[in-house]
């Protein structure tokens, strides 16, 4: 598995992948992904396989040295194999490259896989913010500090 930087042929399969990961109203519109990936400030890793794109991750800049983590999506039957760990810390140097000091992400209530991803890499919840996703269930805000 190698990761590289986006480039524009893969949104479609990105867009795929997306779609498979999260159910509806948690998955994002081709519209809305194609609008986060192409933010000045954001940038995207996408994961590959023998050619074929397995995982990404969207991550924004945001004022007062903060980062975001938009979206991260593993193919199911890639995950438990360290592409999610690859793709976090890929975000993680590039926010500390930065002079960055906190990531944050938000994530559904009932994702305990998620939740249970992001505490391995040492993010707690900060706050629940209700009605979160189009689909109307809550989220997890969840925080890491890095040096
Ligand atoms: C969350 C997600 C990105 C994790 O990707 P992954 O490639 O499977 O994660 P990794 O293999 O790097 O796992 C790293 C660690 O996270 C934890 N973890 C990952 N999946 C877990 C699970 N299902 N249950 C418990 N812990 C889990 C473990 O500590 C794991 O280390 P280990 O395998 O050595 O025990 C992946 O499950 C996914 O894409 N899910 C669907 C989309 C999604 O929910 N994205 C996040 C939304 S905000």
């Amino acid at each position: 598995m190698e990761l590289r930087p986006f480039i524009a042929a893969d949104l479609r399969a990105l867009y795929e992948i997306d779609q498979a990961c999260f159910p509806p109203g948690i998955s994002y519109s081709h519209e809305e992904l194609v609008k986060f990936i192409a933010q000045p400030n954001s940038k995207t890793w996408v994961a590959v396989e023998d050619g074929r794109i397995i995982g990404f991750l969207v991550a924004e800049r945001q004022p007062r040295r903060v980062a975001h983590i938009i979206t991260i999506d593993v193919l199911e039957a890639w995950r438990r194999r360290g592409v999610g760990k690859a793709l976090m810390g890929a975000a993680e140097d590039w926010a500390g490259r930065q002079g960055l000091h906190k990531l944050y992400l938000e994530t559904a209530e009932d994702n305990v896989t998620a939740q249970r991803f992001y505490e391995s890499r040492g993010y707690r919840k900060v706050d629940v913010v209700e009605h979160y996703y189009s689909n109307g269930s809550a989220a997890w805000v969840m925080a890491k500090r890095i040096a």
